[in-house]
């Protein structure tokens, strides 16, 4: 199992060009299987999470190839309508290829998605919108066995909650369907956006994106395209992170702020000087980092869940104490342990966690728990005092791209093992 060993305390300093959004490419990745012709993706991003997404298109049949950050499918050749369950169990998010797979051959088998490191992950509200679009469903040992004897066809589906996977498959269902499908209480979340952006690109009838009511018409057939993945939102706001643990400053390139909205405003609360381009961001860390009072973790856009563990890490920092509430997910607070190793003052109560900013980290040897929790772990390992060690590294690699490449390039002193 690879490692990474940071040496912290060095001040971070120059530019980074922010890679394309994982949350974006892989339900676009499922999106091309509805299109006819080739869709040549740009600026996917090159992690493990994407690569399954390609095994999962040319098992059901399609051609797919990533070279460097250009993944192609031709989906003229699918035969198949099943995910087995090592796909299900290597990538939770495979699910949003239900509602693809589905829209292209009208029936989709399927493993029951577990739960994962952050909890249970159920998809009742998924399984519930498809079964309004005439999807009749029956789970065996656990796998899905979908049908849909009398075609696909549009519905009303009002979201309890403005589930981003529900949205997404409810979508992809409904983009190829009969009639017309309205989702009300709908994502909003800009990876939401891409998608239809895409789809659209592709011969998509949609309006509404971006608010909480989504209208879709749906159309005979979609031609494959070419389209560029917007850029990754959180991992902007870890580099953000890691320099403002750190008392640094720098240029993010390729990055769009106004999705960053909410992000950026605790930045600036935390005495962080946040200059906006057009698609870059230049900032640099006041004298003291400041705590922010209450950190909710809301819907987009509110502050979203997938920035809360890096945005703990820098305030473990701040001259005060913050409030971090988890909104989202019942158990997204694993990485509070090993942050308490590296000298961190949490104390976590159910679903709020009080963090006491404290003068100094030291490292330790500690395990990435998940995703966005070995980011944080990474973060603190940054600004700690002397070597720390970061186990089970392919947590981070599912959402980081050469992660200790891109932080070297600033000046980090870290290395994989
Ligand atoms: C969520 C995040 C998304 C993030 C992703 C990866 C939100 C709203 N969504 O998306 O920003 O990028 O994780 O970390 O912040 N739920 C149900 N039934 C369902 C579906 C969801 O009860 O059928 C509940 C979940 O238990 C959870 C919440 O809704 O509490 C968020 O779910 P959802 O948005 O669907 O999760 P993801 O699509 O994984």
């Amino acid at each position: 199992m690879q490692k990474l060993v940071i040496r912290g305390g060095r001040r971070l300093e120059g530019e980074i060009t922010v890679q394309g959004a994982k949350n974006s490419a892989l339900p676009i990745a499922a999106a091309t299987l509805l299109c006819d012709g080739v869709s040549r993706l740009e600026n996917c991003p090159r992690l493990s999470d994407v690569y399954a997404a390609c095994r999962i298109l040319t098992n059901l049949g399609c051609h797919c190839e990533m070279q460097g950050n250009v993944v192609t499918v031709d989906a003229s050749s699918m035969h198949a309508s099943e995910i087995p369950e090592q796909f299900m169990c290597e990538m939770r998010s495979s699910i949003i290829f239900l509602g693809a797979v589905l829209g292209r051959m009208g029936s989709c088998t399927l493993g029951y998605p577990g739960g994962c490191e952050l909890g249970p992950r159920p998809i009742n509200l998924h399984l519930q919108a498809l079964r309004r679009m005439g999807v009749k469903i029956r789970e065996e040992n656990g796998v899905l066995y979908c049908t849909t004897p009398n075609g696909l066809h549009g519905a009303k589906i009002h979201l309890r909650f403005p589930s981003v996977g529900a949205t997404e498959n409810i979508l992809l269902a409904a983009v190829t369907a009969s009639g017309e499908t309205t989702i009300t209480n709908a994502a909003r979340e800009p990876e939401i956006v891409d998608l239809v952006c895409y789809l659209r690109a592709c011969g998509a009838c949609i309006s509404g994106e971006g608010t909480g009511t989504i209208c879709i018409s749906g159309v005979k057939r979609l031609s494959g395209c070419t389209y560029r993945i917007m850029p990754d939102r959180i991992v902007a706001a870890t580099w953000l992170a890691a320099v403002a643990a750190t008392g640094g400053e720098i240029l993010l390139r390729q990055v769009r702020c106004a999705d960053m909205a909410s992000i950026l405003d605790v930045f600036e609360e935390m005495n962080c000087h946040v200059s906006a381009g057009e698609d870059s961001i230049r900032f640099h860390t006041g004298k003291n980092l400041h705590p922010v009072g209450l950190l909710k973790t809301m819907p987009y856009p509110g502050f979203p869940t997938d920035a809360q563990a890096i945005m703990m890490a820098a305030l473990c920092r701040a001259n005060g104490t913050t409030l971090v509430e988890e909104t989202i997910f019942e158990n997204r607070f694993r990485h509070v342990d090993a942050l308490v190793k590296m000298g961190a003052d949490i104390q976590v109560a159910g679903r709020v966690a009080a963090v006491h900013g404290v003068k100094n980290l030291h490292g330790a040897a500690v395990e990435a728990t998940d995703l966005r929790g070995g980011a944080a772990m990474m973060i603190a390992g940054l600004c700690a005092s002397g070597e720390t060690i970061i186990h089970d590294v392919y947590h981070i690699d599912r959402g980081y791209e050469t992660p200790e490449e891109v932080l070297r390039s600033i000046g980090a002193e870290i290395i994989r093992k």
